[in-house]
């Protein structure tokens, strides 16, 4: 569950492989400062090579006598550094380290690094990208692959700038970047491991490991009791059990102010009885990603100790089929007094967000509320995987959550909200359906859905991370699988909260 990379200042022995880094002008300078003259020798003649042009994430290693590796990583062009380049090139390099199972490595800060960025801002890219590259699922295969995690690795940092702050801040960017890997293992976990029990299970356990976490898991007669009607009703057809997931964080000194960060977590949706395609319900398992994104925040959030109070929801269960499915045509009465005629079993997210929305601004009095859901194919349509929409009526809200997007590189973009659209909602026979009889703006029905189980003056924020929460194919610092998408851009949020 933690790191298993360790970061140093300078290595007291000759490391295993050195980084040398280098813009697109090939212009070597503070880089060899670490190195021996031959060393230095070496990585001077390679820079003139014509093949070598210091574009992002261009990797050139020399392999030296002695068995050591001295390596060019280039960083583009010097005006357009930033966090996201550090982090995927950095990413980048250590998928290549996988391959030569290196314990230690030591990279060379120039100081024209710091030009344009704070040691702090390099040091979390730098520790995230490392980080999240670290990591595969495998689980469940016999011979593991050869770009494996490693173990252990010792990372020494050199530069000429006060070596605290770019420690501290490259442990925490892989501290983060564990908290991520912790939503993105269980997110990889295939449906028939984890179940909704065994995601409360694992909730629990790591309430217990974190010390400062409680957690508690409403399921069975206390659901029915919380008038979880949604969860109830979507969850009704699987044999694994509903439950309403529970963690709180609360700071050891007084607070004033709580978050409540709410995940969708359908560990496998079939669709129901609307049930989905062949090609439709490949990835399903990847519909807890906003649970599992609120569960790595907490993760994050117990260690880093914000002075907030941090509530995290997650409504799990199993969108399945059976004799006794939630039906089209049947009418859900939420306790908030407003009700929900089903059009469609496979708008089933919205049915239990709407739980965790009534209950989380009833019981906590929230500063705010953020939701994180897989919610709708139509904003993978729009968005692709490049940006998650979000949704947000507060302005000094929208600042804060743009803001830590820009920081952490999970990206949002808002999408518009409109009286027309929450009257596209309202049904014939309830108050509310779940899915208009036209596919017209569909990730905007959700949110315009979302909307009813709210207190309009509290601060709200609805993020459809249906696109982003995972990638078929590898982009570093990512492989191919769950992102983590949500745990660095939530924990940011709380971190930044004043
Ligand atoms: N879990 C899906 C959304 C989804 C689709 C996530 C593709 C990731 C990739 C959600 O429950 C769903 O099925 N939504 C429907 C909504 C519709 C019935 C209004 C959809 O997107 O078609
Ligand atoms: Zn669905
Ligand atoms: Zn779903």
């Amino acid at each position: 569950m933690y790191e298993s990379i360790r970061v140093f200042g300078k290595l007291p022995t000759q490391p295993h492989v050195s980084i040398c880094l280098m813009f697109a002008d090939k212009t070597l300078h503070s880089c060899d400062q670490p190195l021996d003259a031959h060393h230095a020798r070496i990585i001077s003649s390679t820079i003139k090579r014509p093949d070598v042009s210091g574009d992002s994430g261009e990797w050139t290693p020399i392999q030296c006598a002695d068995g050591s590796v001295v390596g060019l990583l280039g960083l583009g062009n010097r005006k357009d550094l930033s966090a996201d380049i550090i982090r995927s090139a950095f990413g980048k390099v250590l998928k290549r380290l996988l391959k030569l199972e290196v314990q230690d490595v030591l990279v060379s800060f120039p100081n024209e690094l710091f030009a344009s960025l704070n040691a702090k801002t390099v040091g979390i890219a730098l520790g995230e990208g490392i980080g999240l590259a670290n990591w595969k699922y495998l689980t469940f295969k016999k011979k593991k692959s050869e770009d494996a995690p490693i173990g252990e690795l010792s990372l020494s940092l050199v530069s000429n700038i006060d070596p605290d702050d770019l420690i501290e801040a490259t442990k925490k960017g892989v501290a983060l970047a564990a908290s991520a890997n912790v939503a993105r293992t269980l997110a990889a976990t295939p449906p028939n491991v984890a179940t909704t029990k065994y995601i409360a299970e694992y909730a629990l356990q790591l309430a217990e490991a974190c010390g400062n976490l409680k957690c508690k898991v409403i399921k069975g007669p206390a659901l029915k009791k919380a008038r979880f009607v949604g969860l109830e009703h979507v969850g009704k057809a699987s044999e694994n059990p509903p439950c309403m997931i529970e963690l709180v964080y609360t700071p050891t000194s007084k607070f004033t102010k709580t978050i409540v960060l709410i995940g969708k977590t359908i560990s496998y949706d079939t669709g129901g009885l609307s049930i989905k395609t062949r090609e439709g319900m490949r990835g399903m398992k990847y519909d807890k990603c906003g649970g599992m994104a609120v569960l790595g925040a907490m993760h994050a959030i117990s260690r880093m100790k914000p002075g907030v109070r941090v509530v995290g929801l997650l409504p799990t269960a199993e969108n399945s089929i059976s004799n006794n499915a939630l039906r089209v045509d049947d009418i859900l009465q939420y306790p908030n007094g407003v009700s929900v005629e089903v059009t469609n079993t496979d708008a089933e997210g919205r049915l239990v967000l709407a739980d965790a929305l009534i209950y989380g601004s009833k019981e906590f009095a929230p500063s705010a509320v953020i939701d994180v859901a897989t919610l709708t194919g139509g904003v993978v349509v729009g968005l692709g995987k490049t940006f998650a929409g979000y949704w947000c009526a507060d302005a000094v809200l929208r600042e804060q959550i743009e803001h830590s997007s820009s920081v952490t590189g999970e990206r949002v973009w808002r999408l518009p909200m409109h009286d027309d659209y929450r009257e596209m909602m309202k049904a014939k026979q309830a108050d509310l359906w779940n899915s208009a009889p036209t596919r017209d703006a569909h990730p905007i029905q959700g949110a315009a859905f979302l909307c009813n189980f709210i207190d309009s003056k509290i601060p709200w924020a609805h993020i459809d991370i249906a696109g982003v929460a995972d990638i078929d194919h590898d982009k570093a610092p990512f492989c191919s699988g769950p992102t983590g998408f949500g745990t660095r851009l939530l924990t940011h949020i709380v971190e930044q909260w004043k």
